[in-house]
């Protein structure tokens, strides 16, 4: 069969189907667009953005003049938490507050002299070695320094 390229039956066919294919691909960019703007916010969401790490090495945390009420601090030492104390003997010491268990918060007992984790009954001595529980290894030394005006200094230990 012999197609007549004037029929006009198949230019309004070829029309047809040309305008078809245009409002598919319209479509098909027009969901493209749609999905795109939930999803991009979802991601941006999801996804956190890139932090450096703050490079603190050393702060001041108080004056030794202040007045404790409580046993002990928890301080934001760049994005570590890290526990202050005063000792028996009235010395400052700082360790780090997570937990080398599950990176729970501890906290001092100050009754009993020993630093303890509250979620699986895991108990560090004041110089951070494990004395019972399940973390396994020591919690993390910081230095603490009294300036001649009285500042509580907190630093990272020099290894
Ligand atoms: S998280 Fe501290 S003992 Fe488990």
């Amino acid at each position: 069969m012999n197609r007549n390229q004037n029929d006009p039956t198949d230019q309004a066919s070829k029309a047809n189907l040309s305008r078809r294919t245009l409002l598919k691909r319209l479509l098909g960019v027009g969901v493209l667009g749609w999905l795109g703007t939930i999803l991009y916010p979802v991601a941006k969401y999801l996804v956190p953005p890139p932090v450096g790490e703050a490079n603190v090495t050393s702060m001041k945390i108080g004056s030794a003049d202040e007045v404790w009420t409580e046993p002990f601090k928890i301080i934001q030492f760049g994005r570590k938490p890290v526990i202050v104390l005063k000792d028996h003997q009235g010395n400052y010491r700082a360790l780090s507050a997570l937990c080398t268990h599950l990176a729970c918060i501890v906290q001092y007992r100050q009754e009993e002299n020993f630093i303890w984790c509250a979620c699986h009954n895991g108990r560090f001595d004041l110089a951070g070695k494990v004395i019972s529980g399940p973390p396994p290894a020591p919690l993390e030394i910081y230095d603490v320094n009294i300036t001649d005006g009285g500042e509580i200094w907190v630093s990272q230990r020099q290894v």
